[in-house]
């Protein structure tokens, strides 16, 4: 973009020209804010936007146009809400597509509980509401604060919104509940009303919204609770957070509850007594789908027992005993125009379909991933092709198979590039197969630290949600800066303040005074950093949230860490072998931690980093039970549980699991049929305990 002119210096031309461009700008981004619930710029930048077609439309009033957005409420929140933290984190489910995954779901929860064959369990079925799920607290039977899921650990306060949905009591009605209940459940639009609202709006010259799911999020997130509560909100309640004391003893009898004191419940919730009456289920809310009057993309299936669900406890992100089994992707056909290469933080080469835009189950598509040189291939997919693509949920939409191959005059096979499409144009390699050492699906630039494209990419993940967060530093931004080259590494991020007699960013395009200082501040603010957070933003491979929490509860402080993946560069040490025997972290994320650090340019890069910012240290997980922080070692056969409860549970209580016995070792469970594991724990003179001795131990925590 051009350089703007100041509104004074704008001719009266000029100014109805950028009136125009304005307001087909604001709208394509209430649009995209609005219909997909995905915003394409910064609220910075939209912000300016408006402020510029103001500031235009003051100096001249006759030029305000019938369709300016001045004239249009209701448009997005210009601040945000309040931030509530989760006290008990809102998770999301895993997902199946096929019976045969259902079946498997239910083996795994069997041999996880090792709950015979012929015992009875059962499950809850429940259609999967698409809508967005809430938390709401209610302190002595009154609704006292409503959150959003936001990343799952802080959402967004909607208590004013949420107070204005009719089927959300004010009040709990009957009695029985505990003083502190927080019901969880999902918030949406029933499609009846949703065509009517759409209607209304669309009449008032207001944006419409493409499904029912984005219309609950945007009218829920309103910031004027007049208007969340003109808009057709329902809640069904399904699952509850935070409480004080328990209330039901299975998943039904919960629900049942609720229904009591005063929520809507879902009424197509059925329990089963095994796979087959799951799947059963499963059919029979499929077949019902069209006629429920709310969108559902699924069923969920629950351990009905509540004591189950406590021992199957938590994957990282989801439950063990819950599933979502979703329905099959929607469907479309289009034609792919062109395929983009796009280059990842770590340099692969992922082709891209640019397709003709489609709407696919209510989103219009115009990207679609491929994957992999190998997968281009396997569909023989070439430019100008018809295709079948499909979306699930919120799933990247994929090409399922090309419609026209045999169709005359089709383009020639797509040449994957062999070289990065960077400005150096560094070779790209086919790497191997990490795991098996084969030729793998993967090319990768090898331009490592050189190649412009990946040195974005990294500073973009630095900067992202999970990482350093930096308000107003987003991809647009940091794009500019390193084409400038203001921002080069992560530590020029801390050292733009000191240096902006220099830069003046104030003066620089799509700047000012207030959002340069705020750009400042928010980087001020992110100058002390969690453990966790900094190794997320390190962008070390196969190293995402779960790994990054786990190393920074195991080893607390960057010092500690750093030191130790110094030391475990000798695969023999000490060092390395508390690493690789960290339950989830694998071989192959080992040899990743440890080469991190083993390269000359990326110890450079960190010493750079860390001399401007400070990093706080993790605190220990609960320290009150008898076994947190000791490592333990399972080894032998467990009568009373599985292998994998065991494990959990000792996670959960704080322990840190052990795949090997070593020096570090605290504790080994050794059941009948223990050998080398026990022989070398009881030369190395570590306390070993039975089973039985080992659930004395965690009954007191
Ligand atoms: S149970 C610990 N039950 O699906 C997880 N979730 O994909 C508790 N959802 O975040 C969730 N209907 O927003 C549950 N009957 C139902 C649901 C349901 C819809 C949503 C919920 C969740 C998402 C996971």
């Amino acid at each position: 973009m051009s350089a703007l002119k100041d509104v004074d210096q704008l001719s009266p031309d000029e100014a109805a020209q950028e009136l125009a461009r304005l307001a087909r700008e604001i709208a394509q981004h209430d649009r995209h804010y609005y219909e997909k619930d995905a915003p394409r710029i910064s609220d910075a930048a939209y912000d300016e936007l408006r402020r510029r077609n103001h500031a235009i439309e003051a100096r001249f009033p006759d030029l305000v146009r019938p369709d300016s957005p001045s004239k249009r409420v209701g448009t997005r929140p210009a601040e945000g809400f309040g931030k509530v933290a989760h006290a008990v984190p809102m998770l999301s489910l895993d997902n199946v597509f096929t019976d045969k995954e259902v079946r498997e779901f239910a083996a795994r929860v069997r041999r996880f509980l090792r709950w015979p064959e012929d015992k009875p369990l059962v499950f809850s079925a429940e259609p999967k509401i698409d809508g967005l799920s809430c938390g709401i607290r209610y302190e002595r039977g009154h609704l006292v604060q409503a959150a959003t899921r936001g990343d799952g650990r802080t959402g967004e306060d909607v208590t004013q919104n949420v107070r204005t949905i009719c089927d959300v009591p004010k009040a709990l009605k009957g009695d029985g509940w505990p003083d502190v209940l927080e019901v969880r459940g999902e918030v949406y639009i029933p499609t009846t009303e949703f065509a009517a609202m759409n209607a209304a709006q669309e009449a008032a010259g207001k944006p419409v919204y493409a499904n029912p799911r984005n219309a609950a999020a945007g009218s829920l997130r309103q910031l004027d609770p007049a208007i969340s509560a003109s808009r057709p909100l329902r809640f069904f309640a399904y699952a509850w957070g935070e409480i004080s004391g328990p209330f039901a003893q299975t998943q039904y009898e919960a629900v049942q509850k609720f229904g009591a004191w005063g929520f809507s419940i879902n009424d197509h919730m059925r329990r089963c007594q095994n796979a087959d009456e799951m799947i059963a289920a499963y059919a029979l809310i499929e077949r019902e789908r069209a006629t429920l009057g709310y969108d559902i993309d699924g069923v969920v299936y629950k351990v009905d027992r509540l004591d189950l669900q406590a021992r199957l406890g938590f994957v990282s992100r989801s439950p063990r005993w819950a599933m979502a089994h979703k329905f099959p992707p929607e469907q479309a056909s289009t034609t792919l125009e062109k395929i983009d290469i796009q280059v990842g933080r770590t340099g692969a080469l992922t082709p891209v379909a640019k397709l003709h835009p489609v709407t696919v189950g209510g989103v219009v598509v115009s990207n679609a991933s491929l994957h992999n040189a190998d997968e281009i291939k396997r569909l023989d997919v070439r430019v100008g092709d018809t295709v079948l693509i499909q979306r699930a949920g919120d799933v990247i939409p994929q090409v399922v198979k090309v419609l026209d191959p045999d169709r005359q005059g089709r383009a020639a096979p797509f040449a994957f590039p062999t070289h990065c499409p960077c400005p150096l144009s560094t070779p790209a390699v086919r790497e191997l197969d990490e795991k098996t050492g084969e030729a793998g699906v993967i090319t990768r630039c090898s331009g490592e630290f050189a190649c412009p494209f990946q040195r974005v990419r990294r500073l973009e993940h630095f900067v992202s949600r999970q990482a350093f967060d930096i308000e107003g530093l987003g991809k647009k931004q940091i794009a500019a800066f390193f084409e400038e080259k203001i921002i080069t590494e992560p530590a020029d991020i801390f050292t733009l303040k000191e240096r902006n007699d220099v830069l003046k960013l104030q003066t620089r395009e799509g700047w000012g005074e207030t959002s340069a200082a705020n750009l400042f501040a928010a980087i001020e603010e992110r100058r002390t950093i969690p453990l966790e957070r900094l190794l997320i933003a390190l962008g070390i491979r196969h190293v995402g949230q779960t790994t990054a929490r786990l190393l920074s509860t195991t080893y607390l402080s960057w010092q500690n860490f750093h030191t130790s993946m110094l030391a475990a560069q000798d695969r023999q040490s000490e060092a390395y072998n508390q690493l690789t025997s960290l339950d989830g972290v694998g071989d192959v994320m080992a040899e990743a931690i440890v080469q991190y650090f083993a390269e000359p340019h990326n110890e450079g890069l960190v010493e750079r980093l860390l001399a401007q910012i400070t990093v706080k240290d993790a605190i220990p997980p609960k320290n009150d039970s008898p076994v947190a922080g000791k490592t333990v070692v399972f080894t032998g056969k467990l009568v009373e549980m599985s292998r994998d409860e065991a494990k959990a549970g000792a996670a959960a209580l704080g322990a840190k699991v052990a795949g090997s016995v070593s020096s570090k070792t605290d504790i080994l469970v050794a059941g009948p049929g223990a050998g080398s594991k026990l022989k070398k724990a009881t030369e190395l003179g570590i306390k070993t305990l039975t089973e039985e001795e080992w659930l004395a131990l965690i009954a007191k925590a």
